[in-house]
């Protein structure tokens, strides 16, 4: 479904990404791991095209999509949910799911996608018209991962969604991730530091180390190699 080949990019005069490629199947949970400030953010900015690609190909559907403008890709059903939780934290929850639901073709869609955000997360329901602010951290995030699926994606990319959350919450979060394969049928890219806990639902892995790709296989593969997890992974 998405095919990323050789993608450069970087900040100013600082390139970050020294081509890595990685291929996302449909269906499939894919898995971008790695440590803090190896460029996975970077990768997934550079793939929506908030972060400009210097060079390299990205294909989406069969089509090359290098260098169409981010609102295109998200029109087309791709989706980035970014790092921390970016809330309208004054609103309900009820809006800021509505709010959600910006591309034009997701508007139309608007009580469907609702009713599907909603059975997937049921205490959002409950929490409809509650402020999103005083949500807990938890549900901050299950409401920050329901707003993108307002978009109607087809790919959604995940940024360390379990980022800063209690175990509980953690375990909650996957499960989400999970059900968001198997009942919707999405198609998601997660980054995340958490690698045991990815590693448990990925179907494939790329293991990421200053801008490049250092490891690829798939889950039970990366699993079993000590000496990659040793080499990358600390673990
Ligand atoms: N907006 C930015 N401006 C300048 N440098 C950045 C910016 N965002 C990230 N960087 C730098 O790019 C590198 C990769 O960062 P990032 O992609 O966020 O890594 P990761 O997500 O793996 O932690 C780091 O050296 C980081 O400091
Ligand atoms: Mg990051």
């Amino acid at each position: 479904m998405l095919k990323v080949e050789n993608l450069e990019s970087g900040y100013g005069p600082m390139q970050v990404l020294w081509q890595p490629s990685l291929e996302v199947k449909r269906g499939s949970i894919t898995s971008l791991l790695g440590p803090n400030g190896v460029g996975k953010t970077t990768t997934l900015s550079t793939i929506l095209g908030a972060v400009v690609p210097w060079g390299g190909k990205i294909t989406y559907e069969g089509e090359d999509v290098t260098h169409l403008p981010t609102h295109k890709k998200v029109a087309r059903g791709i989706v980035l949910v970014p790092e921390g939780r970016h809330l309208f934290v004054s609103m309900s929850t009820h809006e800021n799911l509505t709010m959600g639901a910006y591309p034009r073709e997701a508007a139309k869609h608007m009580a469907e996608s609702l009713e599907l955000a909603y059975s997937l997360f049921p205490i959002l329901k409950e929490r409809a018209k509650q402020r999103a602010g005083s949500l807990s951290g938890g549900e901050q995030q299950m409401l920050t991962i329901a707003r993108a699926l307002m978009t109607k994606p087809k790919l959604i990319m995940l940024d360390e969604p379990s980022q800063g959350l209690a175990p509980i919450l953690v375990t909650q979060v996957f499960d989400t991730i999970k059900k968001m394969k198997a009942e919707i049928g999405l198609t998601i890219l997660l980054v995340e530091q958490n690698v045991e806990a990815s590693l448990s639902i990925s179907d494939y892995v790329y293991i990421m180390h200053e801008g490049r790709i250092k490891a690829e296989g798939s889950a039970e593969k990366i699993k079993r190699s000590h000496d990659i997890r040793e080499a990358y992974l600390g673990i």
